[in-house]
Formats: C-alpha cells, structure tokens, sequence
C-alpha cells in the first residue's frame, strides 16, 4: 500500500494496513477533500447511476440518490453498545459480548470490501484544532459516504496535520457489505440484509456493516459524536449531546446562547433556524446547529459549546418556504437529496414542500408518480445533506474553537396533553429529572403505536453509549462541578384540544418562548412558582402581533394534577428499569414532585 508522505502517525498506518488486509478492496483511495476529488467521486456515482445530476439551474452542484427499499433509516435493533460488562452498556442498550462480536465481524468483514475501493476519509468533528474537536479516521467502500461526509464533518488531507505523529483518533470502519465478484455488475445502491451497527467504549471504535443510510453509515454523526463521544465525555468531564445550539440576539444587541434536545421527529432543524414572527423582529435567532452538541467547563465556570458538525442531515418531507425558509435556502446548492421525488425539470420535491404537488413525478423508488397514485412521493425519512455555511443564519461564532456560553438547556417532546407550554425548573437536579423523564408521543414515522409515549430521557436513547443511569448521574455531577450551570427548561409545542387540533401554533410564535426563557436566565422576565417549576403567567409572554387569549394560554399551560400523577408512575416504570444504577436523588425528587401536585389546587 501507498502511504503519502504527509500521513504520520504510525498508529492510523499498522490500522489502516490491518483493515485493508483483512476487507481486501481492489483499490485504496486516501481522500484529500479537494473539490476535484468531491467532482470525480460524484461523476462516478452519477456513471454508475447512485446519483442523478440534478438541473445545474434550479439546484446547482447538486444531486438526488435513491437507496434500496430496505435501507432507509437508522437500525436501532441492529445497534449494539459492546462494552466488556454488559452492566456498563444498561437496560436501554443492545448488548453482545465485544469477544463474540468481533468474531462474527471478523468473518463478516473478511474480503467484503473485494472489488471495491477502500475510501480513507481523515476527519475532524468540530472546528480543526479545536481543545473540544475530536478526530476520527472512517474507512469505506462507499463513495457516497465519502462525499456525504465532505459535507457533514470537516474532512481531508489538513487533519494529517492535526493528528501528527502520535495524535488520538477514533477508527470507524464501515463496509456496504456487498463485495463484487471479477465482473459482477455493481448495483446503485449495494447493501446487505444484514447489518450491525457497533459501537466498543472502551476502545473507541466503531463498525458498522451493511447499511449505506445516514446514521448507520456516516459513522461521524450519531456513533461518533453521540456514542462514543458521550462515553469519552463521561471519562473526560464534558457531555455530549443530542442537542441543537441557537443564538438569541435581543434588540438590544444582547446574545444568549441556548441548547436543547429534542428526540427525532420534533422539529429540531426547524426550531435551530426559527424566524421571529414580525411584531418580535427586533429579536434575531442565528444557528450554530441542528443537531449535535459537545459541551466543556470554560474557565469562567460556564459551559461552552461547540457544533461538532460541519452540516445538517435534515428530515426533508415537511420542509418548507413556510416551516423553514432558512433550511431551503442552505438546500439551494451543493447539497445531496436521499429518498426525494424528482420533478421532470430535474429538481427535488417532497410532502409538505408546496401545498399542491406537482402533477407528475419521480418519486423516491424511481416509477413514475401522481397525486392521485396513493403513495407517498418521498419516503417519510428522505433528507437533504447541506453545508453548514450556506445557512442564512448561521451564527457568527458558529465555528469559534472556544465554543459558545450556554446559558439554557431546553428540552421538549411530542406530548399531545400533560406537559405545558414552558417549565422552569428550579434548580439543576431538578432539571436533570426533567431531561431524564423526557417522553415524545410516537408519529407515524417513529417505531411503535401511534400517541404512545416513549420515554427517550434527555433525547439520547437511542444514542447514548453507557448506562442511562450512569449518563443520569453524570449530568447531575456536571452541574455541582460547574460554578454557572444553564437554567433548565421543558418546552412542549405539541398540546391538543379534544379534536386533535393543535393550540399552540409553534414555528416562529415558538419564539415568544425562547423570549421569556431569555427574560429569565437574565433576570428580566417574571414567572409563578407551579409544581413542576417557574412558569409565566399570561402577562408575562409578549403577545404583540399574535391574538392568544388567556382561556388558550391557560390551555396550553394548565397542570392536570390526574394526568401529572399518571405521568409519575411512568416516571417511576423508567426508574426502575434503571434502578441497578439510578442515583437515589431522582427518586427522592420523583416523590417530592407526587407531594408537590398532591398539595396544590389546579
Ligand atoms: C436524526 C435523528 O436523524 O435524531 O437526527 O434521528
Ligand atoms: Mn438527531
């Protein structure tokens, strides 16, 4: 094997030498990141017929990938946490023995890359050179993994460089799974019916067999920078988190950055790029991301935090000029469309994108499509992967290597009843046994009975590479060992009225929340003391440019102590699901809530 000369460390060398000995690919390709390389890769794909140029107008340097049919979204019952102890890797986890596993990956992965390149892709997951980034190095056989992860992380020849001679990073090896016979004719979108999703803490590393999708694939995002990077924040005294990071500017020219976590399917992007509505145009929200954040103490007691991605992954059905002018616009160019409808000018379409479809298209599986045909023209969890920098309102210090100060963590589910509107709590574990006790109603799109409630504590479930109840305890440490914990706050967008109906509007009027949120961690916004924490009464929202009356704001924030106690037993069902390791804290918190409501009026 060639070894370029600026590649250093003899560690990447002796893995890289050892994986392709063990894949045995026909060609080995150390990726520079240069745009001719990103050009060659694509015009490859689009030869073998994975990508379709889309109109160099309409949506320049861009293009559409259908996957199979059976490869479309992450793999949560193929994911597996395989720490030494299966204790450590907790009830929420999948779990097989690491010597076990990797006997089956090895047999697996032995000559499964042949008559394919083996892609080198060096990265780094935060700003180069920053004390919070991290390196890893991902080797594939895919090349649009390759060219997804040029614009998901920051990736080529410079992070050689960082990584110097004997520099830390974290190896992923990813493989289709779909080796080729001498003169096998490939197909666009090889995979293999069987797929794992590895994850070893105590290593560091990664392997991820048979799935070319997303997560299961682009192993930067959800194995590095969730699993495995919350097991290293657990060791290192940082956290990291299924969060996004947005900036708050008052008219005053007053910044406030907060962070929140959303399970899948809540609207995260949106919220991230969120425009005022116009009667709160003098606030400006700017996006530091959408989905991912890596938090460490700062010197000055506060918790800093950094995007440790390059650019979003976005759920495309549902975006819109209306729910997210911001992510269309960042989608206009340079971007790849997964799973999207083609339109027969060449451009992407998906549900939600106008209000009428156009009358013929392509749809995701390639046939010819209908409003009328009955099915769906996108697949449900289609996405757009766009870079960061071409987002309107990316923050200005988005890629500062310092990070930004976080002043509140926000977090909100899908709850059609129970939750209100807003909640502050009143103090950090009280916060922590909010996070922890976070359920979102199941959609369509998500796993399981529609409008059940799915406990998914501080968003990370599916995500999180240890122990829940050690990740709950970690949490708890964090904030006794910082000197300015953020405020915590839940939120919930999503409350019902006996039809179905939403009575909150959510999009842009959410900012009327974030306002109070900001008012509070600044000590200018007034609030009551509830059961569950501080909460604003109706005269402490602002209301310009918006007709909510105080009957729709009680319906949006009253506490129906019936619901609360049923809600409080789930709590206690999760608890003891956890309860080999559940920091006796929550528990005692869970009881002085049940006080709490059983004492008070509403
Ligand atoms: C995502 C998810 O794709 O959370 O970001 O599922
Ligand atoms: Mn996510």
């Amino acid at each position: 094997m060639n070894i370029p000369t600026y590649v250093k460390n003899e560690k990447a060398i002796s893995w890289i030498k050892e994986i392709a000995a063990l894949t045995k690919p026909e060609n080995v390709h150390w990726c520079d990141g240069s745009q001719e390389e990103n050009e060659t890769l694509c015009q490859e794909l689009v030869k073998s017929g994975t990508f379709i140029k889309l109109n160099e107008e309409k949506r320049p340097n861009s293009f559409l990938c259908r996957s199979d049919p059976s490869d479309v979204a992450r793999v949560e019952d193929r994911t597996f946490i395989c720490s030494v102890n299966k204790s450590d890797a907790g009830p929420t986890n999948n779990w097989i023995n690491p010597v076990e596993m990797k006997t089956t990956l090895k047999n697996l992965f032995n000559g499964c890359m042949h008559g394919r390149t083996m892609y080198i892709i060096p990265f780094s997951m935060g700003p180069l050179g920053s004390h919070i980034a991290h390196i890893g190095i991902e080797l594939t056989d895919s090349a649009y993994v390759v060219v997804n992860m040029r614009i998901m992380t920051r990736m080529g020849k410079s992070i050689w460089d960082v990584l110097g001679s004997n520099g830390e990073f974290v190896p992923c090896v990813h493989s289709v799974g779909a080796p080729l016979e001498p003169g096998q004719k490939d197909v666009p979108w090889p995979c293999n019916k069987e797929k794992y999703i590895v994850h070893y803490p105590e290593e560091h590393a990664i392997w991820s067999f048979g799935s070319g999708y997303g997560g299961n694939a682009l192993l930067g995002k959800k194995c590095f920078a969730l699993r495995i990077a919350s097991t290293m924040a657990r060791e290192q005294g940082w956290m990291a988190e299924h969060m996004l990071i947005m900036g708050l500017e008052s008219p005053q020219g007053e910044k406030t950055y907060i962070a929140g976590a959303f399970p899948s399917a809540c609207g995260k992007t949106n919220l991230a790029m969120l425009i005022p509505p116009p009667a709160l145009q003098g606030w400006k929200v700017t996006t530091v991301g959408d989905d991912i954040a890596w938090i460490k103490p700062g010197k000055d007691g506060r918790l800093y935090a950094i995007n440790p991605e390059y650019g979003y992954f976005g759920v495309a059905p549902g975006t819109s000029e209306k729910t997210n002018p911001n992510a269309m616009a960042t989608a206009r160019k340079n971007s790849i469309f997964t799973n999207v409808a083609l339109t027969l000018d060449g451009d992407v379409w998906w549900e939600g994108m106008t209000k009428t479809p156009p009358p013929q298209l392509i749809d995701w599986t390639g046939q010819p499509w209908t409003p009328d045909c009955g099915r769906k023209a996108a697949h449900p969890n289609a996405r757009f992967t766009t870079p960061a920098n071409q987002c309107p309102c990316i923050d200005p210090e988005w890629e500062n290597p310092d990070g930004v100060p976080i002043a509140a963590f926000i977090f909100g589910g899908r709850r059609s009843n129970t939750t209100p509107l807003v909640c502050q709590s009143l103090d950090w574990a009280n916060g922590v046994y909010l996070a922890a006790t976070l359920g979102s109603e199941t959609t369509a799109a998500a796993a399981g009975k529609v409008g059940q409630v799915r406990r998914d504590p501080f968003a990370m479930l599916p995500f999180c590479g240890y122990h829940m109840a050690d990740y709950f305890k970690h949490w708890l440490e964090m904030g006794r060992k910082v000197a300015h914990p953020p405020q915590i706050f839940g939120v919930n967008w999503f409350r019902v009225d006996n039809n179905g109906n939403f009575l909150w509007p959510g999009f842009g009027d959410n900012m009327r929340v974030l306002k109070w949120i900001v008012g509070r961690v600044n000590s200018k916004a007034q609030g009551v003391q509830s059961p569950l924490g501080w909460m604003p009464r109706y005269e402490d929202m602002d209301w310009s440019g918006m007709e909510f009356s105080r009957k729709q704001f009680e319906d949006v924030t009253n506490i129906d102590v019936e619901l609360w106690k049923k809600e409080i037993q789930l709590h206690e069902e999760l608890f003891m699901s956890l309860q080999d390791k559940l920091p006796k804290e929550l528990n005692s918190l869970r009881e002085q809530l049940l006080t709490k409501l059983s004492g008070s009026k509403k």
